[in-house]
């Protein structure tokens, strides 16, 4: 079955986006999964298994709708989606993490949702594959959403909307002085511009006055005048129905978790919080599922009781029956402010990179690590022998925005020296 949007179909890509999947989640999912686990997990997480060589992913595995069925653990949960779009490439995967001045005996393991596809979209994709389920089911033709001039999430929904053949409208947040210029084509931007993204410029003073619900709103109300079908996402993709996307991740750390063979278990789970879906979900995977472990989240702007209270309306909208301080503790890593850093965030965010070779976003994942190893500094004996599993939600791109600040940190380049008389050698490579 097509949804209404297949009207506006034309090309190949498009006939397969809303292609129907034959694999039935529940429990064709969860073969799924384990058959994409043993593509990629096994690889990832150091097994002995050699299947993954014959295993890739199938046409039926990406850009497909599919009835959606939980876990049993989160059947309780209400409302429960329907169906789910298959956006992300899953799983994505989980390897220790050498970083320098741990506790004793404390082990930080790395759960790569940077590499989950969708152009760099990070912890996004994971929310948009159960909005743009619903979007469609809905016959929107183009979906509104809002954030921060740079915002990751926004740029991911550009993109994931465009692989539907749906358009986007924009509502990006920068300051008064650039509210009536060209925003040009720094990190996110050049992406969501390429893609045809309309972008909508609102100053920071006009979205505190209005709030981005009512913002939003008056966007879909000029669409709706104009005969067109928007869906609206709300900041960050953070409501109930998006929280299914960390739900979902729980369960896919369980089944990694379950085909490594050696018993490992994660104590503590530990992640950045911007508008507070991912937390929602994985505190309450983490709580009702096998996991058990502790969820930690670094929050980036507001405060922690903003987002105790943020996160119990989206789990109450799940009926899910807990208190969301029981369930995670929140931390403040906002710093300077949001997506403004010291230049000791920045030099860790290098550090980092430099000695692992994973590179951190600065507005997320740089400050919630940024966040875990003071704490780790300050109580070390909190975190003394603890398996913990660092969650890297991504935002690469927003990197690109602090080159300037960057600059000045990074000195590693010389010219080359040539000054001895070389002889040349015919070999290969092009020569301008
Ligand atoms: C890269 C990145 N990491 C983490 C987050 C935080 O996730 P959430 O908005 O679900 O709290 C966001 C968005 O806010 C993000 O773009």
């Amino acid at each position: 079955m097509l949804w209404s949007a297949t009207d506006r179909l034309t090309s190949p890509l498009h006939l397969l986006a809303f292609k129907d999947s034959i694999t039935v989640f529940g429990k064709g999912k969860s073969k799924a999964i384990r058959s994409r686990l043993h593509c990629f997990q096994s690889r990832a997480m150091e097994t002995n298994d050699d299947t993954s060589k014959a295993k890739a992913l199938s046409f039926d595995d990406f850009l497909c709708k599919k009835p959606y069925s939980p876990p049993s653990w989160a059947s309780h949960l209400k409302p429960i989606p329907s169906h789910v779009f298959t956006l992300a490439h899953l799983p994505t995967p989980i390897h220790k993490w050498n970083l320098p001045n741990l506790p004793q005996n404390t082990e930080v393991w790395l759960k790569r949702d940077d590499l989950s596809g969708m152009q760099l979209s990070g912890n996004k994709v994971r929310k948009l594959e159960f909005l743009l389920a619903e979007a469609a089911a809905q016959g929107a033709d183009c979906i509104i959403t809002i954030g921060g001039i740079q915002s990751n999430h926004c740029r991911a929904t550009a993109v994931a909307a465009k692989y539907l053949n749906l358009d986007s409208h924009l509502i990006l947040r920068t300051t008064k002085h650039l509210v009536d210029k060209d925003p040009g084509l720094t990190g996110n931007l050049l992406v969501e511009r390429f893609v045809g993204a309309h972008i909508h410029l609102i100053s920071k003073e006009e979205y505190g006055k209005i709030g981005s619900v009512a913002l939003t709103n008056v966007l879909k109300e000029q669409l709706l005048k104009q005969g067109r079908r928007p869906y609206v996402i709300p900041v960050g993709g953070s409501n109930s129905l998006g929280t299914w996307g960390y739900i979902e991740a729980v369960r896919e750390i369980e089944e990694q978790l379950q085909i490594r063979s050696n018993g490992l278990k994660f104590d503590d789970i530990v992640v950045a919080c911007g508008s507070g879906g991912t937390i929602a979900g994985l505190s309450l995977g983490s709580w009702f599922g096998a996991l058990k472990a502790k969820v930690h989240a670094f929050c980036v702007c507001d405060d922690p009781d903003y987002f105790y209270d943020f996160v119990q309306d989206l789990i109450d909208g799940l009926k899910a029956g807990v208190n969301a301080r029981d369930i995670v503790s929140i931390l403040n890593a906002k710093g300077l402010g949001y997506a403004m850093n010291t230049s000791e965030e920045l030099e860790f965010v290098k550090e980092v990179a430099a000695a692992t070779g994973v590179v951190l976003d600065p507005v997320y994942s740089g400050k919630a690590a940024y966040g875990m190893m003071k704490d780790m500094t300050e109580n070390p004996k909190k975190w003394e022998g603890r398996k913990v599993l660092f969650i890297h939600t991504g935002g690469l791109l927003g990197l690109f925005d602090k080159v300037d600040q960057m600059g000045p940190l990074v000195g590693n380049w010389q010219r080359m020296d040539v000054s001895e008389s070389i002889p040349r050698k015919v070999g290969i490579g092009k020569m301008f």
